[in-house]
């Protein structure tokens, strides 16, 4: 299964995967992430530790090379060994593989870090020999055009991650819209820092997702107490409104599958 997380910046995105990844995970799922996200915190919220996880920026010449001999007999063999040698895993056994921040020299494009990004979700999934990953998810910055039309119709899901305000909702209704276009079937609205179920309603009018596909997070002070910590929010807090409310958002997606 693929999912990508979609919305602009601070609205959650990082928070929902990381704790949707460590549940998955600890039900025994092979779970991969992507971080795509230039200010790329996802490695750390995973608990990894900054300098510790190679990036596809940082190793952009190397993986190039590899990717050369794609064509070949052993693609499959190449490509899985770059997704397995350009990443980290963490202590919850979740493979984390990092875009990179923009390059301070040359002219500061990712363009060729994206594109390695869509080629090696190909090697996501198995082919008859090799072990497969059961759930991939993709930490994006906005919206979904990083994958491009063809591999937006490979996603499962994507999680359009939104606050409960009308500026918000004006983004992820362009978002879902491009995300449609592209071919990507299922859109799941999850409204996040949520303080009225009033919200369901009204977010899910304005962005234009029925209200059976949206799901609300609470606005939960324990996220912002884990995070200040450095914390895993479904470790230091359990039983919080926030790690209920994602655990809901991960029943809908298996349950959707
Ligand atoms: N449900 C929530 N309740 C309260 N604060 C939240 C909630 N979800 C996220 N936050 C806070 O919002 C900020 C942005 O969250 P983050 O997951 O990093 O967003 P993104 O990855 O979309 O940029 C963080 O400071 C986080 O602690
Ligand atoms: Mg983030």
């Amino acid at each position: 299964m693929k999912i990508i997380a979609t919305g602009k910046g601070g609205v959650g995105k990082t928070t929902t995967i990381s704790t949707l990844a460590t549940m998955l995970s600890r039900e025994g799922m092979k779970i991969l992430v992507f971080d795509t996200d230039p200010s790329m915190n996802l490695a750390m919220t995973l608990g990894l530790p900054y300098l510790e996880v190679p990036t596809i920026t940082g190793n952009k010449e190397e993986i190039n090379e590899e990717l050369d001999d794609l064509d070949g007999d052993g693609a499959f063999a190449i490509g899985r060994g770059i997704l397995e040698n350009y990443s980290r895993v963490n202590g919850d056994g979740i493979r984390v593989i990092v875009m990179g921040a923009i390059p301070d020299e040359g002219n500061g494009c990712l363009c060729s870090a994206i594109s390695i990004v869509k080629i090696l979700l190909n090697y996501v999934d198995s082919d008859d020999s090799g072990e497969s990953y059961d759930v991939a998810i993709v930490d994006s910055q906005a919206g979904p055009e990083i994958l491009g039309r063809g591999l937006a119709r490979d996603f499962d899901f994507n999680l359009v991650l939104t606050e409960p305000t009308p500026k918000s909702a004006e983004v992820s209704r362009q978002v879902v819209a491009l995300a449609r276009n592209l071919g990507v079937e299922n859109n799941i609205l999850v409204i996040n820092k949520s303080e009225t179920s009033d919200d369901v309603q009204r977010m899910s009018a304005l962005v234009g997702i029925a209200m059976d596909d949206s799901v609300r997070i609470r606005y939960d002070h324990s996220v912002i107490e884990a995070d200040r910590g450095s914390e895993c929010l479904l470790d230091a807090y359990p039983d919080s409104a926030a790690v209920s409310d994602i655990a809901c958002l991960k029943d809908k997606i298996l349950a959707g599958e």
